[in-house]
């Protein structure tokens, strides 16, 4: 297992290839992770900014296996009832893709050497757009870092949600008072393959100029 001194000169990795290639890597190996190597990813992930500077976030790294189990039974059932709705209906190859490493990442969850879970302080919004918009900005500036951060030391990461469904449970699994919610879930861990290239939607079909509608760049 490398510990975070034989692994930690990837982080002068170049910015563009780190972003260029990170992905959801949910195939893991079950050899540990030290806790230098994950707090310096966390690290990295509190430079992100927050709304006001308010830093409320919050993780939780699980390492316990009945605390991992919990969060793992809650996966499998999102995953089942997402599944089942065709929310990836693997018809496509690279969803099929998707399907089979989803499915991996949930019979495999127990063995994740650590899952780390993004939390934000304060009461969840749910009034006018502007609260929840900056409410939710307030982790995934974070989350991104500690995703940015995993691939430039060579861990695999995966943002996911699913074992989220049900925020009371996530709650009571992780011992959470009523006013820290639960954001993201990222199971971390040295990856099975490699990094691959991502497949994206092309920069001049998603952007507009000045108007939403005004394809202006894709004329060029
Ligand atoms: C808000 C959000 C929620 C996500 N939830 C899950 C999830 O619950 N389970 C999962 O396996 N992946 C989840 N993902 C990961 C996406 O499936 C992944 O980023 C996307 O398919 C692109 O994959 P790639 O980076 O490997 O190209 C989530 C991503 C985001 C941004």
């Amino acid at each position: 297992m490398p510990a975070f001194e034989d692994v930690a000169d990837g982080l002068t990795m170049p910015l563009v290839d780190a972003m260029e290639s990170q992905r959801a890597v949910r195939r893991l190996r079950k050899d540990p992770v030290d806790d230098e190597t994950v707090l310096r990813c966390l690290e990295l992930a509190t430079r992100a900014p927050s709304p006001s500077n308010s830093q409320s976030w919050e993780f939780v790294v699980v390492r316990d296996p009945d605390v991992k189990h919990q969060l793992a039974r809650l996966n499998r059932q999102a995953w089942s009832v997402y599944r089942r709705l065709g929310g990836l209906t693997g018809g496509v190859k690279e969803h099929q893709k998707i399907v089979d490493a989803v499915q991996w990442q949930a019979d495999h969850f127990e063995e994740v050497p650590v899952v780390i879970v993004a939390c934000l302080r304060g009461a969840r919004p749910w009034l006018p757009p502007v609260a929840s918009g900056s409410y939710y900005g307030g982790a995934y500036p974070a989350v991104q870092n500690l995703l940015l951060a995993a691939r430039a030391l060579g861990l695999g990461a995966a943002l996911t949600t699913l074992p989220l469904w049900s925020t009371l449970l996530a709650r009571r699994t992780l011992g959470l008072p009523w006013n820290v919610n639960p954001i993201a879930v990222i199971p971390l861990g040295w990856p099975e393959g490699k990094y691959g290239p991502t497949t994206r939607r092309p920069v001049r079909e998603v952007t507009h100029l000045d108007r939403f509608g005004n394809l202006a760049y894709l004329a060029e």
